[in-house]
């Protein structure tokens, strides 16, 4: 085979690896007979029985020799470690806020941050939903009002910033309900559910504004932050020349507190926090995290945890590595593209999302396209990827009925500093393969569902 000249210089990942953990591969029956235990659903799946884990890009990350030295400082002391000293005072340089809650995930804190400020009866706008972050909302009586722009239900626009915040939505919002019955504008950075779209600074900044106006707080999802902060420098006018690390202190100035999985941006395995500046609600907060994570020095971490996200924290404001993750995606994405399978644009900063509405045409959405899509390239190649669509969507608490979301898709998710270009190219070449032979595949039905986040644990037989 040749390869052709090159049209451009190449770029590497910014590190070399120092310890491996072996892959196993599987026969294509051995697949079949685990994706059948597993009810068709990817979440169900041993990993021993995984080849490439896309699942998701959620403490999968592999640390580097620096976080794992720290590691070994861990100050496991019940109270006061200086692990959360040194977390605390990361968390004010890159992220800016006055006040740290830790917590054991990202859902930790949205459940403190939502029984706090959220009353029943209230509404929560924000750009698009994340599973549990609506979970959370809707546990504590609000309801969760989608204010995202029209183009992020759009798996073929190209807009450059599909997390963005419809203005003229959100001001109808308030104007309906009034704003004394929104307790806060909840903004998340690269939007998950949109397919890892960012929101722009000037977005960022009119919402701000308008919250201003109005007197209504905006609480940020800063899980995936830096990355939005990266397509800022990349795509923005007039961002060219700003660090990375200052675009996304800027964006943190816009809002008044964040909450954090910091399994994704801070290159850990475990971990989160909930940072804030206005000092009332630190004070519930810090009071609230005592009775459900821990101590309000380590929330449910150990001391080697919080040092590990301290030091994560200067590790991916690095443009360096930047490059490197949002670049490797992109590797996979164009691969596809170049192939014709669709795939939501454009490409996100975490995950390739597959358009399985259109892959799978012929099957509706309430026999699951992209739950059964998701099973076949397990089968296919042992690639395991996450489901996207109607599953993830739920059902709507008040009518009881399922939610038909636009986007029906298949999130193939790539871990930080986890895996190599090759990985990609056996993922693409499985996704083709899948592709080509389409026609022949059928859908599912749902054998079991379970009450809450139904997508971790549903099961579902082949029709
Ligand atoms: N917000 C966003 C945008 C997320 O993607 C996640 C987790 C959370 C909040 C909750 O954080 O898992 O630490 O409790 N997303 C994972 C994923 C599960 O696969 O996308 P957590």
């Amino acid at each position: 085979m040749a390869y052709p000249k090159p049209t451009r210089r190449s770029w590497a990942e910014p590190f070399k690896i120092k310890v491996v953990e072996p892959l196993k591969t599987t026969s294509r029956q051995h697949r079949v007979k685990a994706i059948e235990e597993a009810g068709h659903n990817t979440f169900l799946l041993r990993s021993e029985d995984v080849y490439i884990d896309f699942l998701t890009d959620s403490g999968t990350n592999a640390m580097s020799d620096y976080q794992w030295a720290g590691m070994m400082l861990g100050d496991e002391a019940y109270a006061g470690s200086k692990n959360f000293y040194h977390l605390e005072s990361n968390m004010r340089k890159y992220y800016g806020y006055k006040y740290l809650v830790p917590t054991h995930q990202g859902r930790g804190a949205e459940h403190i941050i939502s029984q706090i400020l959220i009353k029943p009866g209230d509404f929560i706008p924000g750009n698009m939903y994340f599973t549990t972050t609506r979970e959370h909302q809707e546990r504590a009586g609000g309801t969760f009002v989608d204010i995202i722009i029209d183009e992020a239900h759009d798996p073929d626009s190209t807009h450059p910033f599909k997390g963005n915040v419809d203005l003229q939505k959100l001001e109808g919002l308030i104007k309906k309900v009034g704003a004394k019955k929104i307790p806060y504008i909840s903004v998340a950075a690269t939007v998950n559910m949109a397919g890892g779209q960012p929101i722009s600074m000037e977005n960022m900044k009119a919402v701000r504004k308008l919250a201003t106006k109005h007197g209504i707080r905006v609480i940020l999802d800063a899980t995936r932050a830096i990355e939005n902060a990266y397509f800022i420098k990349l795509r923005e006018k007039g961002c060219q020349k700003k660090s990375v690390a200052g675009i996304l202190k800027e964006l943190c100035s816009y809002t008044d507190a964040a909450t954090m999985s910091g399994k994704k941006d801070l290159l850990v395995n475990i971990g989160g926090f909930l940072a804030i500046n206005d000092e009332k609600i630190f004070d519930e907060a810090r009071n609230m995290v005592v009775v459900f994570e821990g101590l309000h020095t380590y929330g449910g971490l150990a001391g080697r945890d919080m040092e590990a996200m301290a030091r994560g924290m200067e590790e991916m404001v690095k443009e360096d590595y930047l490059r490197a993750r949002i670049g490797q995606v992109e590797y996979l994405g164009q691969k596809l593209m170049d192939w014709e399978v669709p795939i939501v644009k454009p490409i996100g900063g975490h995950a390739v999302f597959l358009d399985a509405r259109r892959i799978l045409e012929h099957i509706p959405q309430d026999k699951f396209p992209a739950q059964t899509l998701a099973a076949e390239i397990y089968i296919d190649s042992g690639v395991r990827t996450m489901e996207r669509g109607i599953v993830s969507a739920g059902r709507d608490p008040k009518t009881g009925e399922h939610r038909h979301p636009k986007l029906e898709l298949v999130r193939v998710t790539i871990p930080r500093r986890v895996y190599t270009q090759a990985h990609m190219d056996v993922t693409a070449e499985s996704v083709l393969e899948v592709h080509e032979n389409r026609k022949r595949i059928k859908g599912l039905k749902m054998v079991y569902e379970p009450k809450y986040l139904r997508f971790f644990q549903a099961r579902f037989d082949r029709i």
